[in-house]
């Protein structure tokens, strides 16, 4: 796995926050902790993708649609990808993400919505939406996704 050297800064940024009195925490890591302490396989099942460079595990899945939480290393981020005929609201818990939303002209992606997503700032993904999430920053961000109707393929496949 690529990842492996920085996987400890991910356990140990995790680690950190559940023995972090709770008087202490903003309302997101204490949102992440409470999901954390009622599911503790969620840890085990985090995977890395080399194809999308961010870690994630699938909390929820079903028709309606699923529950997906994010764990962004520093300077990591998604490749740009469309969201076909999902609708998305994400969540940041922890840290802080750049939300981006493209156009898309000829072969060329014009970036015409760019935002700074903090603790507890919410974005949200339109249906048949080219965007990217990146975390250029220093520290761990951590975040929930929810979709409608499922969860996008998170590469862009180019269709006629
Ligand atoms: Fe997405």
């Amino acid at each position: 796995m690529k990842k492996s050297l920085e996987t400890p800064f991910l356990t140990e940024t995790i680690a950190a926050l559940m023995v972090t009195p709770s008087r202490q925490l903003k309302l997101g890591a204490r949102i992440l902790r409470l999901l954390l302490k009622s599911d503790p396989s969620i840890l085990d099942r985090v995977k890395f993708n080399e194809n999308v460079n961010y870690w994630w595990v699938t909390i929820h899945s079903s028709s309606l649609g699923e529950i997906v939480l994010c764990f962004w290393l520093p300077k990591s981020w998604s490749e740009r990808h469309d969201h076909y005929h999902c609708w998305n609201i994400t969540i940041v818990l922890l840290g802080k993400l750049i939300a981006r939303l493209y156009h898309v002209s000829g072969s060329k992606f014009f970036t015409f919505k760019k935002a700074e997503v903090g603790e507890m700032g919410v974005t949200t993904t339109p249906s048949w939406q080219i965007h990217s999430l990146a975390n250029p920053f220093e520290r761990l961000s951590v975040s929930i996704h929810f979709y409608a109707f499922g969860r996008p393929e998170p590469i862009l496949f180019v269709e006629d």
